[in-house]
């Protein structure tokens, strides 16, 4: 073995690995590669095991030959390596790139509820008529929810309205409070005449859900207290707001009823589709016993009051079969008002 052939062998080896190496297309190619060329079988291991037989002037050359070889396929080697695994870094990134710019497509933003809407319409449309709104809290006593409203503890009302009583004090003392009515009480005691307010809110009673009722549900009140008011403005108001509410083509109605806190009192209808009437709430004039518990004086101020079930006109605007898909919370339902 001459050492002009030992190193014409190691200029091929890096000639050939050079090529091999630039064309590997993955880490386990190259892993290959760096055992061919730099393993216990390859050349440049077996040009040392060489270096033994050669004349010992030209050993020290050909040994820096091969250890000049070595260093130049370590460095390819590496440098392979770099490229590959950027290579891999890049693929992977691009496997796993979550790609948000699909959702930019569908935006999707929330909307106010059913009866959100339903509630801020009626505020509008009665703040159009010179109204403000008025609120009370959803815990009450007796005297709110029912005395002052010419219910007395006798009085068999109290049994109608499926009041749901709060363990608080008295018995049957406290409790959520069963309609929106006791706001008027609140506004009276609190306000001189004259006073048109309405009153949304939250009530409670120990009904089971149905189709057309739920425990909790929501009431609009409403409350005209001023000098010389007659049931034509009551009529006149509720038709003026039915119209604004629904639109035009709606027919009114009022049933002769009861209430303990008005004295004449009606039921309120308004005409569907099929010719039938739906009910929609009761109303009425303003009973004098409330009016005297309320501190003021029904010789010189009259009034009309009226309460909605909200959800009830939700259930009647947007046409919905069934009052309890207001509180499913199915968003395929919500999104589509
Ligand atoms: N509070 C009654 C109820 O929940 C509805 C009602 C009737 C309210 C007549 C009124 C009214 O203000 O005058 O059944």
């Amino acid at each position: 073995m001459s050492s002009a052939s030992l190193t014409a062998d190691l200029d091929a080896v890096l000639a050939d690995a050079n090529v091999r190496l630039a064309a590997a297309v993955d880490l386990d190619a190259v892993s290959a590669l760096d055992a061919e060329f730099l393993g216990k079988k390859s050349a440049v291991t077996a040009a040392k095991k060489q270096l033994g037989q050669l004349d010992p002037a030209d050993r020290k050359e050909v040994g820096q030959a091969i250890n000049a070889a070595r260093t130049t396929l370590e460095a390819e080697v590496a440098a392979a390596r770099d490229r590959l695994a950027a290579g891999a870094r890049q693929a992977q990134y691009e496997a796993e790139r979550l790609d948000l710019s699909e959702r930019l497509n569908e935006v999707r933003r929330g909307s106010l509820h059913l009866n959100t809407q339903a509630r801020d319409r009626l505020e509008d449309v009665f703040v159009c008529m010179g109204f403000t709104v008025a609120e009370g809290p959803e815990v009450e006593t007796a005297w709110y929810n029912f005395e002052a409203l010419n219910i007395p503890e006798w009085h068999p009302a109290r049994g109608s309205f499926d009041t749901i009583f709060v363990n608080l004090g008295e018995p049957e003392e406290v409790m959520l409070r069963s309609h929106t009515s006791p706001v008027q009480i609140r506004t009276m005691e609190n306000t001189e005449p004259p006073i048109y307010i309405v009153a949304p809110g939250r009530t409670f009673r120990t009904d089971t859900a149905d189709a057309t009722h739920l425990p909790a549900f929501n009431q609009i009140e409403g409350l005209v207290i001023d000098r010389g008011i007659t049931l034509g403005d009551l009529h006149g108001t509720i038709e003026a707001f039915v119209h604004a509410f629904f639109g035009g083509d709606v027919k009114t109605r009022l049933r002769p009823s009861y209430f303990p806190f008005t004295e004449p009192s009606a039921e309120f209808d308004i005409s569907r589709d099929d010719g039938s009437w739906l009910e929609l709430g009761g109303c009425g004039m303003v009973h004098p016993n409330v009016l005297h518990n309320c501190g003021i004086d029904p010789e010189q101020w009259q009034g009309f009051a009226f309460g909605f079930g909200i959800d009830r006109l939700a259930v009647m605007r947007y046409e919905l079969d069934d009052i309890r898909e207001l509180v499913n919370n199915d968003v395929r339902f919500l999104r589509q008002f």
